[in-house]
């Protein structure tokens, strides 16, 4: 598949078959996660694959909607704010590394034949609560991660070309 015809076939998907998702095809997308760029090749993350049900319920409950109860696997990414690079004026580049890989794994997803969805509005410190996360690490997104329910590409609108690149 082409890079084109993989990110065309990404969208958020949030209503997924109650069907397992293979181990290795979770395995092969994370191997792609693994080779993401990041700032000074620090690789500042830990993904945690959440398959078990109960573990999975308690995480699905940190973000308010039903919908992702019914995702066969969550994938928590977490950062490592002891590892990311910062810059002289202090900026932590730990959420731009996550967002590379992250992009990485929706991807991978995709070209697999399967959905994910980014999810953001959640309990992070909940979650972390409930993962025992070590205080250097931040859950910064839930990505359930299924087989599509429907075979349809949701598509989205975007902003025009013009509008988001300027030529100098
Ligand atoms: C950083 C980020 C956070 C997001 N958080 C959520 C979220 O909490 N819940 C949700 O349903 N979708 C979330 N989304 C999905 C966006 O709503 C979605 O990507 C956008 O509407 C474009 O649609 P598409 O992904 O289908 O192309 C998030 C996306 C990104 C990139």
């Amino acid at each position: 598949m082409s890079l084109e015809s993989i990110v065309k076939q990404r969208y958020s998907v949030r209503k997924f078959k109650d069907k397992e998702v293979e181990k290795d095809k979770i395995s092969q997308i994370l191997e792609l996660v693994r080779m993401a760029p990041s700032a000074v090749n620090l690789q500042p993350w830990h993904f945690m694959v959440i398959r078990d049900k109960e573990l999975k319920d308690r995480i699905a409950n940190t973000y308010n909607r039903d919908w992702l109860k019914k995702a066969p696997v969550i994938i928590v990414a977490c950062g490592n704010h002891d590892e990311s690079w910062k810059r002289r004026d202090g900026k932590d580049h730990c959420d731009i590394d996550l967002a590379i890989a992250v992009d990485h794994l929706t991807l991978a997803a995709a070209e697999q034949g399967l959905g994910t969805c980014w999810v953001c509005n959640f309990d992070s410190k909940e979650c972390a609560q409930i993962l025992e996360l070590a205080d250097n690490l931040e859950a910064i997104a839930l990505i359930p991660l299924g087989y599509p329910l429907s075979d349809e590409i949701k598509e989205t609108p975007r902003k025009a070309f013009d509008e988001i690149v300027s030529w100098r």
